[in-house]
């Protein structure tokens, strides 16, 4: 698999910085007020009744801040956070290992909760509700139950695929809350307070440049960020202007709108080799040499998002918007995105 600038899950060695650009209170939080608003109400009743917060559920495309939103739950509880993953919990054993290593109030953070072993889903049920966990040791005529109980904890599970989780799983969460991404302006703010914490000179218009081509989420604007700052340094006069972050993403291959060559390559697919589709996920994949995940969960999001996409029974199809963006002229049975859509290519 290629590494992509424009992804929204995080690439190898860029935590640590990133971390320190993490926003650690609500009050920090730039975006998603159908988050904030309602967890900050959460949060404060929480708090008020001295009780551990519910457990939360948080759904949307890599990059957005889900597990930022965990660590600032953690925060604002004034608690401890044990962070692992769905496919990290292996089996049973895993699991009971953190489990039981939670104090009261702390939160337990599953990222890719969609991705949990059937056997690990089930011995959450009990933690979950009843914060109780059965672990049988030994086997045959030795075997025995024993019961463990446990603290508290607040459970804050993070999927980018809802519709894959399991019905009893989801229902077991108290607050379940959708993550969309930004829009030009929250990014543009996000840049601009980064840049602050990192002491990169960054313009306005930089910012804005910036802004318009990180595809709505937040780790790209950081990550382009950092390119810029590389960019301004090494090739400017250190001041990330419109320009220098212009030059910047050319050299990287992002065009106007955020687009990889990745996006413009499957889009070229599409209207070229299958003359504007309808063409099956399989196919495209095996043309692009691309995982089928790796399209449908990170590269047509966006696309979709953007109406350059439309997905339909048969297949995935090029609109209107996909040809005029690539300079090619639509065939006549195209679809058009609806208006709302139309405006995007002048973000
Ligand atoms: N950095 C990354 N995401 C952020 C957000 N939503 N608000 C502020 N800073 C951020």
């Amino acid at each position: 698999m290629r590494e992509r600038v424009v992804t929204g899950d995080p690439l190898p060695g860029e935590e640590p910085e990133m971390n320190s650009l993490r926003p650690r209170s609500l009050a920090e939080y730039i975006g998603q007020p159908e988050v904030v608003r309602p967890l900050h109400i959460a949060l404060k009743a929480a708090r008020q009744r001295e009780e551990p917060l519910d457990h939360v559920l948080l759904h949307g495309p890599p990059g957005l801040g889900k597990t930022t939103l965990a660590h600032i739950v953690r925060h604002e509880m004034g608690k401890d956070i044990q962070v692992t993953s769905g496919p990290a919990l292996k089996r049973p054993g895993d699991l009971m290992g953190l489990l039981t290593n939670l104090k009261e109030g702390d939160v337990f953070f599953i990222d890719e909760i969609h991705r949990l072993d059937a056997a690990v889903e089930e011995y959450l049920y009990p933690a979950m509700e009843d914060f109780t966990v059965d672990f049988v040791l030994d086997r045959g005529a030795n075997a025995r139950m024993l019961n463990f109980r446990l603290k508290h904890f607040t459970l804050i599970g993070a999927t980018t695929m809802t519709g894959l989780l399991s019905a009893p799983l989801r229902g077991r969460f108290g607050l379940t809350y959708h993550m969309d991404y930004y829009g030009p302006e929250e990014l543009r703010a996000i840049v601009l307070r980064s840049a602050n914490i990192l002491g990169a000179k960054l313009t306005e218009d930089g910012a804005q440049e910036i802004a318009r081509r990180a595809r709505g989420t937040p780790r790209i604007a950081n990550r382009l960020l950092r390119r810029v700052r590389d960019y301004a340094e090494v090739e400017g006069d250190g001041t990330l202007h419109a320009q220098a972050a212009d030059a910047a993403l050319k050299l990287e291959g992002i065009d106007a709108l955020g687009l990889d060559r990745l996006d413009r390559e499957l889009l070229r697919v599409i209207t070229d080799t299958y003359q504007g589709g309808p063409v099956g996920v399989e196919a495209l994949a095996a043309t692009l040499n691309e995982e089928q995940t790796t399209l449908v969960e990170v590269v047509e999001p966006y696309l979709l998002k953007i109406g350059f996409l439309a997905r339909t029974p048969a297949g995935r199809r090029a609109t209107h918007l996909a040809y005029r963006h690539l300079g090619s002229s639509p065939t006549p049975t195209a679809p058009v995105p609806p208006p709302h859509l139309q405006g995007q290519l002048a973000l």
